[in-house]
């Protein structure tokens, strides 16, 4: 029989972390082809005001949304040649944060602009996605997850949507192999009568776990499309990093999910899908609906999954089905801990076969 466990109760290691966001870390922002050139955009990140755009060179950078002389946000300036001249009285900063000009100086009023300074986080674009980092320590991060074998140029299809209610219910829903039969269930997908009982071989990888490559399962429908047989690996990854690589003969299938906090009750998931087979590009517009429609899915229980929370009741994670969730947890309590006291991080997931019925 499954055990039941609520993790408050029965061990302190399962019990949902502190609320708060995980620092020393790459969080995916957005994707790299919602931020074209000369265009600023303004995102609120983990509670931080975010101005985004690009240098003269093209790559990101992601820069505090305040301007240091009177408080109006950066993002509502523009940005020319690289720069953003602010609305207010024009100063202007550069990718780096540096103040360029203040267009009331006159002559013989020196004033030395490299005083003036707007915080810049550090900002990367890897595969098409624009990766910003959190923290005092990037050199130190780990390194930005990327999809393998599929090269290094953006996403077939990048699909964000908001969700309502906090990073750790939205990462928990991520993982979560139970929902499936009930949340997506469609014609096209799964039905439940499709349901069936699993058994998966799961190992510690890079600050997470990976569900080890096996076929993948008979009843979604949508894998047997690709040709050869489908064999999937997942990998989980903190922040909130969801990894599937599906090698269908010579080809590949990625999905990589990325769910980043906007604030402590707002999360934004991004879905970005790459492939090597080209057929699939000329399917590309008639998949991005399907895509859009299991995002929905996914926000629409969480938007109702937050009529109940709004009364903070106990909650209930059982085995095997929740495991994964377990291990959030301890990799997340496990990665705060580290961090706060500059040890080393160490991974508290055990190889271990999981099983359960979806
Ligand atoms: S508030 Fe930005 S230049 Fe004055
Ligand atoms: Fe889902």
């Amino acid at each position: 029989m499954t055990a039941i466990a609520d993790p408050r109760a029965t061990d302190s290691e399962d019990a949902p972390p502190d609320p708060g966001f995980l620092r020393e870390l790459w969080y995916l922002v957005l994707p790299g082809g919602r931020l074209p050139r000369g265009r600023l955009v303004a995102k609120t990140v983990l509670g931080e005001p975010l101005v985004l755009g690009r240098g003269a060179d093209g790559a990101p950078f992601a820069l505090r949304d305040i301007c240091p002389h009177r408080g109006i946000p950066l993002s509502c300036g523009r940005l020319e040649r690289g720069e953003i001249e602010c609305a207010y009285h024009g100063w202007r900063f550069d990718a780096a944060g540096c103040c360029t000009a203040i267009p009331s100086l006159v002559e013989d009023q020196p004033f030395q602009l490299s005083r003036v300074k707007v915080a810049a986080y550090p900002c990367r674009e890897v595969q098409g996605n624009v990766w910003v980092f959190f923290g005092k320590d990037p050199a130190g991060a780990p390194e930005i997850p990327r999809v393998a074998d599929v090269g290094e140029g953006g996403p077939r299809i990048a699909e964000s949507m908001l969700l309502q209610g906090p990073i750790d219910h939205a990462v928990v829903g991520l993982m979560d192999p139970a929902h499936g039969p009930f949340v997506h269930r469609s014609w096209w997908w799964r039905s439940r009568a499709s349901i069936h009982a699993k058994a998966k071989r799961f190992e510690p990888s890079p600050l997470g776990f990976t569900m080890v490559r096996h076929r993948a399962s008979s009843n979604s429908r949508a894998y047997r499309l690709l040709g050869g047989v489908p064999e999937t690996e997942i990998v989980f990854r903190l922040p909130s990093i969801r990894i599937e690589h599906v090698r269908a003969g010579r080809h590949v299938l990625g999905g990589l999910t990325a769910v980043t906090p906007l604030g402590p009750r707002e999360t934004e998931i991004h879905h970005l899908i790459y492939w090597t087979m080209p057929w699939l590009t000329a399917l590309r517009p008639l998949l991005r609906p399907f895509v859009r429609s299991f995002l929905g899915q996914d926000r629409d229980i969480m938007a109702k999954q937050q009529i109940g929370l709004a009364h903070a009741p106990p909650l209930l994670l059982i085995d095997d089905a929740d495991r994964p969730a377990k291990w959030y947890y301890r990799l997340k309590n496990e990665y705060a801990r580290a961090t706060a006291e500059r040890r080393p991080f160490v991974n508290p997931v055990k190889p271990r076969e999981l099983r359960w019925r979806s």
